[in-house]
Order: C-alpha cells, then structure tokens, then sequence
C-alpha cells in the first residue's frame, strides 16, 4: 500500500554507500570488482537525482576509518576515485552538477587535491545539482576541524565566545552550504552511521535498504523517494491536530 505523502521531495539526500565488498564476495569475484560496479550505481543515482529535481546529494565515498583496511583496497579506491572523477568531470559539468568535496583536505595529498580543486573550480557556477563527496570524511573528525577553527578564532580575538552558536558551526561545516540532510539512505542493510553526517543528521529521516549498492538502481532510489514522503517530521514538537 503506498503511504499518504505528507512531505514532498526531499531538499538533500544522503547515502551510505555500503555493501561493495559483499557484492562481490556473492559473486567469488575480488572486492575491488565491488567498488568498480558501485561506480556504475553512483552514476545512476547521480543522474536519478538531477532528474527528479534534487537539490543536493551528499555520498559517502570513503570514511577516515576506511584508512585501516588493507594497503591494496585503499591504494584501489583511492586511484578509482581520481579516475572516476577524471573521467566524468566533463560531463557532470555539462549537466550542471557542481561539486564539492565534504572531507578532511589537511591530509590529502597534492595530486588528489588538485583533481578536487579543478572539479570545484569548474563547476563551481552551476545551477544543476550539488554534488557533496564525502570522501576522507568522518563525523568527528569534522566536529574537531570545526572546534579548532573556532577555538582559534576565540584565541586571536577574532570572535566572542558568546557569538558560537549552533550556525557558526554549522557554517565551518564540510557540507556548507548544503542545508542538513532530509533523508539518508543506507544501502547493505547495517543500521548505524558509521560516522556519517553526525552534526547534520539530527533531524534526517533515515532509510536502510538490503540492497547492495551495485544493484541500487533508479528503482530502489525511489521507493526510498516515496518511502521519506510517507514519513511524518515532528523535530520534537507536538503537531497541531494531537493538541
Ligand atoms: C562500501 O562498500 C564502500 C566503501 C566503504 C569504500 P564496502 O567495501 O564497505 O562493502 P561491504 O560492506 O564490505 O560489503
Ligand atoms: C561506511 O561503510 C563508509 C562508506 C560507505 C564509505 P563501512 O563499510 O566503512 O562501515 P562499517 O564498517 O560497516 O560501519
Ligand atoms: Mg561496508
């Protein structure tokens, strides 16, 4: 039965592209298979996303925990992410998407900044779809870039202690401009964050789905759409008809 819409489409969307590995795993192919076709997904999705008019979608591309696995599957990702992007800068550009990289840059190294700055840079007058990869991206690893950033502004006398508030956080935040996130999505069933958005997600509604992310298709992505429509946000109020 589909559920009454109470909301419209979602502004921001968000998704925890999860379950590489074991797509592969099910398949007896190497992992790296997995992240390969995962790319094929984001494609899709990206393409969805524009379609259906989205504003912003924000995709969890590699976490600061995703360090610790082995040497070879971060070296693949990592080239995988450049050629990616390389490859498909021209044409996101010429569908209006602008992009933004949502993650640590301190420790990045110059090669794979410069092929960030270069997509930001071109895109940066875009209209279409915001694109936000997180990518060396942790929940508290931006908490503390922003509590840095402000203990030092506090420091120089640059601002007040008084004059933090929950915007000026959020300002210094990696997804700056984009507004928090209405609905994140998981894909490969785990219910957890895994450290995404911590700051943002206060309020998201959140949609886990079993299906692997190579197999998300523009299907999957609107019932996950029509799902959040469904959905009724109160943000901790007491809505008017139960008074
Ligand atoms: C998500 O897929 C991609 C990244 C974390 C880079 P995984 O590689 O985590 O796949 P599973 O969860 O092991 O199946
Ligand atoms: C979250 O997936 C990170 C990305 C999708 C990039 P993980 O596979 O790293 O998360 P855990 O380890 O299952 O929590
Ligand atoms: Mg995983």
């Amino acid at each position: 039965m589909k559920k009454k819409a109470l909301n419209g489409l979602p502004t921001h969307v968000a998704i925890i592209m999860d379950g590489n590995g074991r797509w592969a795993s099910r398949r007896a192919l190497p992992r790296f298979l997995g992240h390969r076709q995962g790319v094929k997904a984001l494609k899709k999705v990206v393409r969805y996303a524009s379609k259906r008019g989205i504003s912003a979608l924000t995709v969890y591309a590699f976490s600061t925990e995703n360090w610790t696995r082995p040497k070879e599957e971060v070296d693949f990702l990592l080239d995988l992410m450049q050629k990616t992007f390389v490859a498909e800068i021209e044409e996101l550009h010429r569908e209006g998407v602008r992009i933004q990289l949502a993650g640590d840059r301190a420790s990045l190294n110059e090669e794979i900044l410069k092929i960030w700055h270069g997509a930001e840079e071109i895109t940066a007058q875009n209209q279409g779809l915001t694109l936000n990869v997180a990518f060396n991206y942790g929940g508290r690893q931006e908490i503390l870039h922003v509590v840095q950033t402000l203990a030092k502004q506090v420091a120089q006398g640059e601002i007040a202690l008084d004059a933090i508030s929950e915007q000026t956080i959020a300002n210094l935040l990696y997804t700056q401009p984009t507004p928090d996130p209405d609905l994140i999505i998981r894909t490969g069933g785990e219910m957890r964050l895994s450290n995404f958005l911590l700051w943002q997600a206060a309020y998201s509604e959140f949609y886990v789905t079993d299906v692997l992310w190579p197999d998300f298709d523009e299907d999957d992505f609107e019932r996950a759409l029509q799902d959040y429509a469904g959905r009724e946000r109160r943000f901790g109020q007491v809505l008017a008809k139960e008074q």
